[in-house]
């Protein structure tokens, strides 16, 4: 075969402003390069308490299953679920991740001349879907990085099929109230999906002012509200969201849904983990309690954050980001630089294990310090 011919075909033109998602650099390759015995991860809002024990017992039960495909209609996750939520299963769509539903949804209703809207600083892959649906995304301005709900509402348009919401948002934690909610929803016009990302509900629920996407839908029947697994019930390796639509919004997706998007492991586990009730409580309460540890840190340091309702916390650490967040790499922490979405003094830092948070306030402190010695 000659060179030529091996040449791929142009890229799809509506693709070409996209970029692969940046990963970030495996925990063995971090301790190699930097010469440490440990890392503490607090790059990816995952839950340092590990998965639930049940979800572990249901995998090693279920392993010597694995040449069997698994159940594409995940029909035992459903009705679990659908018990535990007060839904039908006809209301129900299950995702690689949460975040393979957004791709549904885009997928789904946006096109050319459909458009998503979203904030400013709302969860990145919103605005990736819009362009890998070929589909223009508009941004309205947070107001101190919460969603303005006003200036959302603004930018709707007649060409506009989707709004996306993320609650709490991320890398801001910050949500919105009921109240202020409902106000929104009931100015949407009710041909626009709305999409409550409510990735971090089960952190968020205990603000009694925190809306519970779910006890809206009877109203608003172009709600769509999508959770997961994979942050308070720590299975974030599986894989494995799900979101609640009216059953003709799910018929749709279900059409672009691959049939095995779920695994066998993952159906599994999540079951298990649904009634793993002292294990959710474990993940919520310790998370309480980091949020505290890092937010009386960030404040003894003199630093800028905004409230957050789910298990990381948004920083500015008035300084370059990225530097802070290399010299905290050497020191065997990672953290989320937020320059790349145009907050070039932000750091994201999850919640960890109390010892992981103490040892993150502790060389965030050093550097600081460090920092200001260098400048004076
Ligand atoms: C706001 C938000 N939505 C969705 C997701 C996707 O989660 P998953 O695909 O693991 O369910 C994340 C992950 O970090 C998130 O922060």
């Amino acid at each position: 075969m000659s060179a030529r011919s091996a040449t791929p075909p142009p890229l799809n033109r509506h693709l070409r402003r996209l970029l692969p998602y940046p990963p970030g650099k495996p925990i063995e390759e971090v301790k190699r390069e930097f010469g440490l015995s440990e890392v503490c991860k607090l790059a990816s809002n995952e839950n340092p308490l590990g998965p639930s024990p049940r979800a572990l017992k249901a995998m090693a039960a279920i392993a010597g299953e694995m040449n069997l495909y698994p159940d594409g209609s995940a029909y035992y996750l459903k009705q679990a679920l659908a018990e535990r939520l007060g839904v039908s299963p006809a209301e129900l769509i299950l995702g690689n991740g949460s975040d393979e539903i957004i791709v549904f949804l885009a997928l789904a209703y946006l096109n050319r001349r459909r458009d998503l809207v979203t904030s400013d600083y709302a969860f990145v892959r919103y605005r990736m879907a819009a362009e890998l649906a070929g589909a223009p995304c508009r941004l309205a301005p947070m107001r101190d990085m919460r969603h303005d709900l006003r200036a959302l509402a603004r930018h709707i348009t007649p060409q506009t099929a989707m709004v996306c919401l993320d609650l709490p948002g991320n890398p801001t934690g910050t949500s919105v109230s009921r109240r202020e909610l409902e106000r929104f929803l009931r100015a949407i016009p009710p041909s626009v999906i709305v999409v409550l990302d409510q990735a971090y509900f089960e952190y968020a629920a205990a603000d009694p002012d925190y809306p519970d996407g779910l006890a809206l839908r009877g109203r608003f029947p172009n709600l769509v509200v999508t959770r997961t697994f994979s942050k308070a019930y720590g299975l974030a390796g599986l894989r494995i969201g799900y979101a609640v639509a009216r059953p003709e919004i799910v018929t749709d997706l279900e059409r672009i849904r691959p049939p095995f998007n779920t695994t066998r492991v993952s159906q599994a586990a999540a079951i298990a983990a649904l009634d793993d009730h002292a294990h959710l409580r474990r993940s919520t309460a310790a998370n309480a309690q980091g949020l505290a540890q890092l937010r009386q840190g960030f404040d003894r340091l003199g630093l800028k954050q905004w409230p957050s309702l789910a298990n990381f916390i948004l920083v500015d650490v008035g300084r370059d980001g990225r530097e802070v967040f290399q010299a905290l790499l050497r020191a065997g922490i990672v953290t989320r630089p937020m320059a790349g979405i145009g907050l070039p003094t932000g750091l994201r830092i999850s919640v960890g294990t109390p010892r992981q948070n103490r040892a993150c306030l502790a060389a965030l402190g050093r550097i600081l310090r460090e920092g200001a010695q260098a400048a004076s």
